[in-house]
């Protein structure tokens, strides 16, 4: 595994349990539902509360829209406390890690941690938040299918090892050593990887005890034109996420049959519109065909009326890559059969996080880990259904929980998934779609 390097260890006494760590965790924790909330209106046998009335007149549409969309978006909202020094001091000016205190939270039980995967290492900020708040960590492995982005990820995890051994001696709240590890490597081949880090792991003796996947692309991917993933940047039309993989969203559109084509639109960017711009894309093709970024926005603008507007073009530019994205990089597959590996390397108690960025991600996730803790298909209509097993967890224990799904293998921790605060909203209006659902291994 020629792109695989174990940092150096991090050698350090066995000491006397956190205490300098003590406020991060602390300001992570989650407060208590408003009487507002749904959930705590079933729990009280109160009626839901109603929904929002937004001005008519001018712009009432859109404050209407918003209106509703903040009434859904309360029912999964982020019950944790938003803690922006944390936020603060784990961004960086290339990415900034999305429900960071939530994800902090969730690996806070059922145990301690000592062995931690975070298979999209992108700029290290979750991981990094992660080796900080578990000093009794022993094992940290970081993944990315992209080597650029695991060179600044890993850059920065060795800066942090650095500096933690500088000030080790002097630190009550460090544990044990550390032996952290980055592979250059797609989370799909997860099993193979930790294999490679330690034989038990790959044969499933002993497992990890929390997996992070945090889905999509980093801020310094998008913003980056030479890879083609922004609708905004004019660039080459590459969107492969691996450099070493042969498939560039230029051969989808000057070459896949055009059943395929329209196929992706309409499956992998949720286009309405999309036997038209199939077509458009087909005609495109017998007058030279597509070579930038920029060719493929241009028609796009030429198709959206003046009516649709700017935000109309770019709502349709952005489905069209997302589908063409997904299609390069064999997302929703990978997504599913990734699922599956990570939950089996999961130690028992051990526990899998997923942030996903659109429904389709999200509905996989959800059905996967349904499956995953009823060893067999998961009946999309029955997990609907307010009778299932549901635990209510909305006490001292974990409040954001607030609904759980227990199977025989394990337990879905976050029935309907965990979205961000207002406050990270606010923040980081790139978190808006973010979801987070969480499996744990029984
Ligand atoms: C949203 S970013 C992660 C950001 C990171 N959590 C942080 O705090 O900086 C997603 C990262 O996952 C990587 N990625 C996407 N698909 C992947 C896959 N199938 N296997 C491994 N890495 C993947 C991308 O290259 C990107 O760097």
């Amino acid at each position: 595994m020629a792109a695989a390097r174990r940092l150096f260890p991090f050698h350090l006494h066995a000491r006397a349990p956190a205490r300098a760590l003590a406020a991060v965790v602390a300001v992570a924790t989650p407060h208590r539902r408003g009487k507002h909330d749904v959930a705590s209106c079933k729990a009280t046998g109160k009626t839901k509360p109603s929904r929002p009335k937004a001005k008519a007149g001018k712009g009432g549409e859109r404050l209407q829209r918003r209106a509703l969309e903040e009434h859904l978006k309360r029912r999964t909202r982020s019950g944790a406390a938003f803690d922006a020094e944390l936020y603060g001091r784990r961004s960086h000016e290339l990415h900034v890690p999305v429900l960071l205190g939530e994800v902090l939270a969730t690996f806070r039980r059922p145990r301690q941690l000592r062995s931690f995967v975070d298979c999209t290492l992108g700029a290290a900020g979750h991981s990094l938040a992660m080796m900080e708040a578990h000093p009794e960590m022993e094992l940290y492995i970081g993944m990315d299918v992209d080597p650029s982005a695991l060179e600044i990820g890993r850059a920065h995890i060795e800066a942090f090892l650095a500096s933690r051994e500088a000030k080790g001696g002097k630190d009550d709240a460090l544990q044990g050593t550390l032996r952290a590890y980055t592979h250059a490597k797609n989370f799909k081949y997860i099993k193979q990887v930790l294999g490679s880090v330690d034989e038990s792991l790959a044969v499933g003796l002993s497992g990890v005890d929390g997996i992070l996947i945090d889905l999509g692309m980093s801020s310094m991917q998008v913003n980056r034109s030479n890879r083609g993933f922004s609708v905004l940047q004019d660039g080459p039309l590459d969107m492969r996420m691996d450099p070493k993989a042969t498939l560039r969203a230029e051969d989808i559109l000057n070459s896949w049959p055009e059943l395929e084509l329209g196929r992706i639109l309409r499956d992998y960017g949720e286009e309405s519109n999309w036997q038209f711009i199939q077509k458009q894309i087909v005609k495109t093709r017998a007058t030279g065909g597509f070579h930038s970024t920029g060719d493929l926005v241009k028609l796009i603008q030429r198709m959206c009326t003046i009516s649709k507007g700017r935000q109309g073009w770019i709502k349709t530019a952005t489905r069209v890559f997302q589908a063409l994205r997904i299609a390069v990089n064999d997302e929703l597959r990978i997504l599913e059969d990734s699922l599956h590996s990570s939950f089996d390397c999961l130690a028992t108690g051990g526990r899998l996080a997923v942030i996903s960025f659109h429904s389709l991600e999200d509905r996989i996730v959800k059905k996967t880990f349904l499956e995953l803790i009823h060893g067999g298909e998961a009946d999309d209509e029955e997990e609907d259904e307010d009778d299932l097993a549901l635990t209510d967890m909305d006490g001292e224990d974990e409040p954001w929980f607030n609904q759980r799904v227990q199977g025989r293998n394990g337990i879905v921790l976050t029935k309907r998934p965990i979205t961000p605060s207002q406050e990270e909203e606010k923040l980081n209006q790139r978190c808006r779609s973010a979801k987070l659902r969480v499996i744990q291994k029984t």
